[in-house]
């Protein structure tokens, strides 16, 4: 068992893009393709494919597939080819708005464009395989910078170390290997690790789901917490550091990552444990002073409002897969449920999938879901990157 052995997070086959489904994990292994841009702008505001490096390289991807898909569509790269492609840009950039990493990669791809139709040299069957090409390079430094950084991380802590984390900012939310756990794979390559405490992460549970996968895959020591016993732990001693990814960090160093972070930071202070901040390059803006500039997604309240349980089933008789072969002949059916469940049921090879949502709240319940938060610098002991460990007042210099 090895982090060597994850499956990959997203990749390019046979002119479409390919994922494995975020969603559904740890249950079930499913391939999400992509044939379309506009499915792959739906698999990243729907969290089949998530964290800022992965979504960073599915809009590199989104933007080499609508490249290729509409290739025999113009005759040249000219001005309406490039109208066509700004729009597709835009809209792949700005699919979430919180993670910097989604529109500085396909911001790359639409350069690529800008240049080649100011050039006019290429038909657009060639300009999609070089921007095929660029998605790889997108892939390739990320996988790369993550093992940097979780080598110069490893350098950090002493046998043994007890982590925490939170959310997943592992293999599975960037290109491979991840920041946070590619800190905790690389010390416990080492043999430097003795436990990690993963927090489940409300609403969305990447922690219970992804994280949790991810570190008994790799057959890392790890045990889930719910988020509200970090303090706890803490509190008993059994946490060395904290080590978290992020979603954009700014110019000051204060730093947008998973709903939940902040109070882990204070909690850390606190209690006089090390938090470090996990991230690539690519996750610095330094367009922007601080963290009151950086748009946090508010998503759905059905997130918190109730659980979501996907599965699949064998038919028990052949009355019953006769009666549901029959309600999903169309496609997916919707299964009429009381007190505002609701699950749709899928042909899925000779059986069935569902994928079902109950709700566990009253009915007109206001909620608000805020998916990130920003942690203040004061409270981040170092940012781990490829580039080094870095303070506060090294990024404006080391990130240029
Ligand atoms: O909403 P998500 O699952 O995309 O949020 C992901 C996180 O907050 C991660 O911690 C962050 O993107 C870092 S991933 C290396």
């Amino acid at each position: 068992m090895s982090v060597e052995q994850l499956p990959r997070t997203i990749w390019w086959e046979d002119g479409s893009v390919h994922m494995i489904d975020q969603t559904r994990l740890p249950l079930q292994g499913d391939v999400l393709v992509c044939s379309t841009y506009e499915g792959v702008i739906v698999a990243i505001k729907t969290l089949a494919v998530r964290g800022a490096p992965a979504i960073g390289a599915a809009g590199a991807l989104g933007v080499a597939l609508w490249t290729h898909t509409t290739a025999a569509e113009f005759d040249q790269l000219d001005g309406d080819y490039l109208a066509a492609a700004q729009v597709v840009c835009d809209e792949i950039a700005y699919a979430r708005p919180t993670a910097v990493n989604l529109p500085r990669e396909a911001n790359r791809l639409r350069a690529i464009i800008e240049e080649q139709v100011a050039c006019g040299e290429l038909t657009p069957v060639q300009l999609s395989e070089l921007l095929v090409t660029e998605a790889h390079k997108v892939m390739e430094e990320d996988e790369a910078a993550n093992r940097k950084l979780g080598a110069y991380g490893a350098e950090l802590f002493d046998s043994p170390t007890k982590f925490l984390t939170h959310c997943n900012a592992g293999s599975l939310a960037t290109s491979f290997y991840g920041t946070a756990l590619g800190v905790i794979y690389a010390t416990h390559e080492q043999g430097k690790v003795e436990h990690v405490w993963i927090d489940e992460t409300r609403p969305v549970n990447q922690g219970s789901r992804l994280t949790a996968w991810e570190l008994l895959f790799a057959g890392v020591p790890a045990q889930l917490i719910c988020d509200n016993m970090a303090a706890f732990v803490m509190g008993e001693g059994l946490v060395d550091a904290v080590v978290v990814g992020a979603d954009r960090v700014c110019a000051n160093g204060d730093a947008a990552n998973k709903i939940g972070t902040y109070g882990l930071a204070i909690l850390a202070k606190e209690h006089g444990i090390p938090f470090y901040i996990a991230a690539p390059s690519t996750t610095f803006d330094l367009s922007l002073a601080t963290g009151r500039e950086i748009e946090i997604e508010v998503r759905d309240s059905e997130e918190i409002e109730g659980v979501t349980v996907s599965g699949t089933f064998d038919a028990s008789s052949p009355a019953v897969s006769a009666a549901f072969d029959k309600m999903t002949a169309d496609g997916p059916a919707d299964l009429p449920m009381s007190k505002g469940h609701h699950m749709q049921i899928v042909r899925k090879g000779g059986g069935f999938a569902f994928d079902a949502w109950f709700k566990t709240t009253p009915t007109h319940v206001s909620c608000f879901n805020p998916a990130f938060d920003v942690t203040p610098a004061k409270y981040i002991t170092g940012y781990i990157t490829e580039r080094g460990v870095l303070q506060a007042d090294d990024i404006a210099e080391v990130m240029q």
